[in-house]
């Protein structure tokens, strides 16, 4: 399986570039899922609520949900990327998965970083697992990485891949998190992280780059530029997720003892 991160750089507002952007810089290159960042049509840095849901979109109906079906069914493949969602008055920070077939599933970001606790509504579903043939798929959005239990709870539900749509400002932490969590759980992690700076506010946001893909032994299979827009595919053996033996008495999820955690 083939699995390929875009490393954008969004133009605050500007849906219908930004989505073409990220369609050139794949096309060139072919893959079998896609992960694109969080927010990549629509940019981030919101100055209020009412902005946020101005470019909030629905989810299947949107125009930026239907852009990414075409883009799946044209070539084949899957595709996860974030977007603000509404859905009646709320608006979520949201991934939805597509391919070939159309709209698959939606997340709500769970954890919201920051200024977005002011202008999204938090998520209400839980994670889930969506079974796309060639691999089982789980998705987290950003700021989720700091929290073990998003990737603990998709890996538990079967995930091999956690895909990771991010707009990363924190520099070096995610990758550091996503690493562990790679290799706590025996999965693939793919973030795809943006670049470029947004000055909507006196407070400027430079995001960090460094978009990657971790194998289950925690190692970067690839590992892109802190400011470059750029491209990377990785052919990954989806079968290295699925083996959680760490010797032959020990299993990363098997030698769990939740009768004695307190959570
Ligand atoms: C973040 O969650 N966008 C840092």
């Amino acid at each position: 399986m083939r699995i390929g991160i875009v490393q954008s750089s969004p133009v605050f507002g500007e849906v219908k570039k930004n989505i073409a952007d990220c369609f050139d810089l794949m096309a060139s290159h072919s893959a079998d899922l896609w992960v694109l960042p969080e927010l990549f049509a629509s940019g981030y840095q919101f100055l209020n609520p009412a902005e946020a849901r101005d470019l909030a979109e629905t989810v299947p109906g949107g125009i930026t949900t239907q852009a990414l079906i075409e883009y799946a069914y044209s070539k084949s493949c899957f595709i996860v990327a974030g977007l603000p969602e509404l859905d009646d008055d709320s608006v979520y920070n949201c991934s939805i998965l597509v391919g070939p077939d159309g709209y698959l599933a939606r997340y709500r970001k769970i954890h919201l970083f920051y200024e977005e606790k002011t202008n999204f509504t938090p998520g209400d579903l839980p994670f889930a697992v969506v079974d796309i043939g060639i691999a089982k798929i789980g998705m987290m959005v950003c700021f989720d990485h700091l929290f073990p239990e998003s990737a603990r709870s998709l890996a538990l539900q079967g995930a091999d891949v956690i895909a990771h749509p991010a707009n990363l400002v924190l520099p070096d932490l995610a990758q550091r998190t996503m690493s562990i969590r790679a290799l706590e759980n025996g999965v693939f992690t793919a973030t795809a992280n943006r670049v470029g700076t947004e000055t909507r506010t006196d407070e400027a946001l430079t995001y960090t780059g460094q978009s990657q893909v971790v194998a289950p032994d925690g190692q970067a299979l690839v590992r892109l530029s802190q400011d470059r827009v750029e491209v990377a595919v990785v052919e990954i053996d989806v079968s290295d997720a699925r083996d959680k033996a760490i010797t032959k008495h020990n299993d990363k999820l098997g030698d769990r003892r939740p009768d004695l955690y307190r959570l």
